[in-house]
């Protein structure tokens, strides 16, 4: 069982102060930083480009998990990864070369995720599940935080902890949107193991009973 850990979405910080949100998540006794980037075409939606994430590189020494939300993320996996992203994930739906490109994520000495929407079957991310450090089953059409958490994804992450129990795997099983006190007991029931928190963490009066549900 892989070490439970909780990673804060900056997406729902205040975008003005990035850098004080980091220091909250460290304050808070926390290892890792979810970080969301979005191109506009993959999501309908922009965030924060490689020159953000290098920027709060030099401030924090949080474990980047940076979630890329592109449509030609083979592109950019190099940027990122000299900007100082501990982990990146790439999304299997767009076309473009994801085996080459999880290997190339390592190559660079990052590690290497694959993503898969509420939509989107386990099955078309089982061929990388050897390549992988994590999987990130996303509980929330990608694009904006605040989103209502989709029920129908905790049967994919059994699926999941199923796969990786029968195939010896070690990869991290991690759940992405609407992730709260209430859904979070579920996801770790189902076999998750990294849960990604934004607006249930920055908009919490008391984040250390989030927290106590992971620790
Ligand atoms: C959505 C992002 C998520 C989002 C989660 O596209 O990938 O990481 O920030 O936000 P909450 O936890 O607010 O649903
Ligand atoms: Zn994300």
């Amino acid at each position: 069982m892989k070490e439970p850990v909780l990673a804060p979405s900056i997406l729902a910080s205040d975008h003005a102060q990035l850098a004080e949100s980091l220091q909250t998540i460290h304050s808070e006794g926390l290892q890792w930083v979810h970080i969301d980037i979005m191109d506009g075409h993959f999501v309908p939606n922009l965030t924060f480009g490689a020159q953000t994430v290098a920027a709060l590189r030099k401030n924090s020494d949080l474990f980047f998990d940076v979630h890329l939300m592109l449509d030609n993320p083979h592109e950019y996996v190099e940027s990122f990864a000299n900007a100082g992203s501990n982990l990146i994930s790439i999304h299997v739906e767009p076309d473009y070369p994801i085996a080459d490109t999880l290997k190339q994520i390592r190559e660079l000495g990052c590690k290497c995720g694959i993503v898969f929407n509420p939509g989107t079957e386990t099955k078309a991310v089982e061929p990388y599940l050897k390549f992988v450090d994590l999987v990130l089953a996303m509980t929330v059409q990608p694009g904006f935080g605040g989103q209502s958490f989709q029920h129908e994804v905790l049967h994919k992450i059994s699926e999941l902890h199923a796969i990786r129990s029968q195939q010896s795997l070690s990869f991290r099983i991690e759940v992405d949107g609407g992730v709260d006190m209430q859904t979070l007991p579920l996801c770790s029931e189902a076999g998750a193991d990294t849960f990604v928190a934004g607006t249930a963490f920055f908009r919490a009066e008391d984040k250390q009973t989030l927290i106590s549900l992971v620790s």
